[in-house]
């Protein structure tokens, strides 16, 4: 099964209909993964080998608008730069754009505004496909599911099926071939006192791509077998803390499973490595500040970055250990 196929299964005869407005505009937030998406059982339409968890970060994230021209290449304009057509970035979106052209000709102009760093471990491709495929169900006015929609954005991104949605969120690994099972959805829990601090340690783009590190790691990674019943028993654990409102086993929980996935990947040949010795240290100083009582935790993805895990009522010691840390208040978008 290829990715047109399953755009097809979705849009049928929508497929067909030409746009119906100028231009299609949306947001999407980035997501922090509380129990990680590590690793495809199929990589042509990003099916991982397990459910994941994460949290949306409000008013964190992509915005996309779209139109449509006639020119020779699609237009790509991140955070008001031009990007050049034959960009690695510009390739994979224009790729993916394939999948929804009504013609071969038709180019789009995409801009897309983000405010999280690119590529350095929060989730900005996540951010960014979750926005462009809103931005294309506005565009063409197919009036989508959210459902529908997540399922296109994990064509672009896996981690992307996600950032349709605000609040906690479960992407559903499912057990189709099609993966018309494989789609994320919101947990309706608000938890207002939750806040997410983003530790940038460096804002330099990740050497190894997400996509590769998940395949070497799935390939040959020794401790990677023991990976998916991790995450099953940090999946229950993370839905009971997050209706109980109990912060320690969700934080707990987190950086547990963000550690023991980084785990999977030092077990991989070669080995992998996003941790720089800031992250090191930054992880040592949370464990001291939990010692000296201080309720804080972190979680790490493909990247060097913290993202730390608090109340907020913590706010202020947070913000005098870790002056440089950005506070998100994940349930305001
Ligand atoms: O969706 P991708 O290919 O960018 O992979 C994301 C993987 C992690 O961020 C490390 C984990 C996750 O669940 O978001």
């Amino acid at each position: 099964m290829k990715k047109a196929d399953v755009v097809h299964l979705i849009l049928g005869d929508r497929r067909r209909v030409p746009a119906r407005h100028l231009s299609g505009k949306a947001f999407a937030p980035s997501n922090i993964a509380l129990c990680k998406y590590w690793g495809k059982r199929e990589q042509e339409l990003n099916l991982p080998v397990t459910s994941s968890l994460s949290i949306s970060l409000g008013d964190q994230g992509a915005s996309a608008v779209l139109t449509i021209h006639d020119r020779a290449h699609d237009e790509i304009v991140l955070n008001g730069k031009s990007v050049d057509v034959s960009a690695p970035f510009s390739q994979r979106l224009s790729h993916f754009l394939n999948l929804f052209r009504l013609n071969p000709t038709q180019r789009f102009s995409i801009f897309i505004e983000t405010n999280v760093p690119i590529a350095a471990g929060l989730a900005s491709s996540a951010c960014g496909f979750a926005s462009i495929v809103k931005a294309l169900d506005a565009l063409f006015g197919w009036e989508l599911s959210n459902k529908e929609l997540s399922i296109l954005a994990r064509l672009g991104s896996g981690s992307a099926s996600r950032s349709i949605w605000q609040g906690f969120v479960e992407w559903h690994r499912g057990l189709r071939d099609d993966g018309m099972d494989c789609f994320a959805e919101a947990i309706p829990d608000v938890w207002a006192d939750l806040r997410i601090g983003l530790l940038i340690l460096s804002a330099k783009e990740k050497g190894l791509a997400s996509r590769e590190a998940m395949q070497r790691t799935v390939t040959n990674g020794s401790l990677y077998s023991a990976w998916p019943a991790k995450v099953s028993s940090d999946l229950f654990l993370l839905k009971q803390a997050i209706a109980d409102r109990d912060f320690q086993t969700l934080g707990k929980t987190a950086e547990s499973n963000a550690l023991a996935m980084h785990a999977t990947m030092l077990s991989a040949w070669p080995p992998i490595q996003y941790a720089i010795p800031e992250t090191l240290l930054t992880m040592q100083k949370v464990w001291a500040l939990r010692e000296q009582g201080l309720p804080l935790y972190f979680t790490q993805d493909a990247g060097p970055n913290l993202k730390l895990l608090f109340c907020k009522q913590d706010v202020e010691q947070v913000v005098s250990h870790f002056p440089e840390v950005k506070v998100v208040d994940p349930f305001v978008a």
